[in-house]
């Protein structure tokens, strides 16, 4: 497969680019820093990634590195089988009410940027006569939960947006995948308590990686959360309001 991926320099992005290189998939590498791009694609090369990988500035802050960031990656790669986007941003839910600005940067980045990036992806995607888009959204979204509120609503937006994309676009050949981690041990994560079924970035990587080539819409990961979810899911908001979790 060739494939371009936005957030490989670290946690599950970078597990799942490590696990396409050694199956010899062609890789291009999108990131906001340059010399950690050009570590993770010299990292990438010896893990048996196809050729060279390219490297271009992307920053999901700054919307205007998004088009010429895609055109190099489509240039260099020709034909795009797979864009996949694990880039995000995660603060507690105490840090986001106690700071304003880091509440509207978290749902720019997750919801607003992610979008716009997914749109360019989309089209350059759709012109080639389709492909498969993954984008890293969370079980976050899925209910209205109090140590998620903020990042929450930003993941929620993200993945009604894949679901409509998926829906609108999948008759003309772009398959769009949305995975929803549960908690995984990351650098995103590290400080917190990790509850029961939490995983490992290369147990989820392993699992999107099947799931990218069945063209799965959606993703629990790791696979427990699928059940976990399909329970919270369905409790009435009186006992949401009693629960913390
Ligand atoms: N870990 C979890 O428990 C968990 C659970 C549910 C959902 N998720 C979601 O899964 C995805 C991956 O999470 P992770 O735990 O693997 O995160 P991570 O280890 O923190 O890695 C995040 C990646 O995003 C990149 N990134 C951050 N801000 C960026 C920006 N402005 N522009 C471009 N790239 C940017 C980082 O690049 P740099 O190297 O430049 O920092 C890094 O490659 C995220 O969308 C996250 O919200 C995670």
């Amino acid at each position: 497969m060739n494939v371009v991926l936005l957030g490989a320099t670290k946690g599950m992005g970078q597990a799942l680019a490590r696990q396409m290189a050694a199956r010899a998939d062609r890789l291009f590498l999108l990131g906001r820093g340059a010399s950690s791009l050009e570590a993770a694609a010299r990292d990438l090369e010896v893990r048996g990634a196809a050729g060279e990988v390219g490297v271009a500035t992307c920053d999901l802050e700054d919307t205007s590195t998004f088009e010429p960031a895609l055109d190099a990656a489509f240039a260099a790669l020709g034909h795009v089988d797979v864009v996949v986007v694990t880039a995000g941003l995660f603060a507690t839910q105490d840090e986001l009410e106690a700071d304003p600005a880091l509440a509207e940067r978290i749902t720019r980045v997750n919801f607003t940027s992610t979008v716009v990036f997914c749109e360019g992806a989309r089209r350059r995607l759709l012109e080639q006569g389709g492909g498969k888009l993954c984008v890293f959204s969370s079980v976050a979204g899925e209910r209205g939960r109090k140590p998620v509120v903020i990042y929450g609503a930003s993941k929620a937006g993200l993945s009604r947006y894949l679901e409509g994309l998926d829906h609108k676009f999948r008759a003309q050949g772009l398959e769009v995948i949305t995975v929803k981690p549960g908690f995984v041990k990351t650098g995103m994560t590290a400080g917190l308590k990790p509850p029961p079924f939490a995983g490992e970035p290369e147990q989820v990587a392993a699992q999107v990686l099947d799931a990218i080539d069945r063209g799965d819409p959606v993703v629990y990961a790791p696979a427990p959360w699928k059940l976990v979810m399909a329970v919270i899911r369905h409790l009435p908001r009186g006992v949401m309001r009693r629960v913390g979790f």
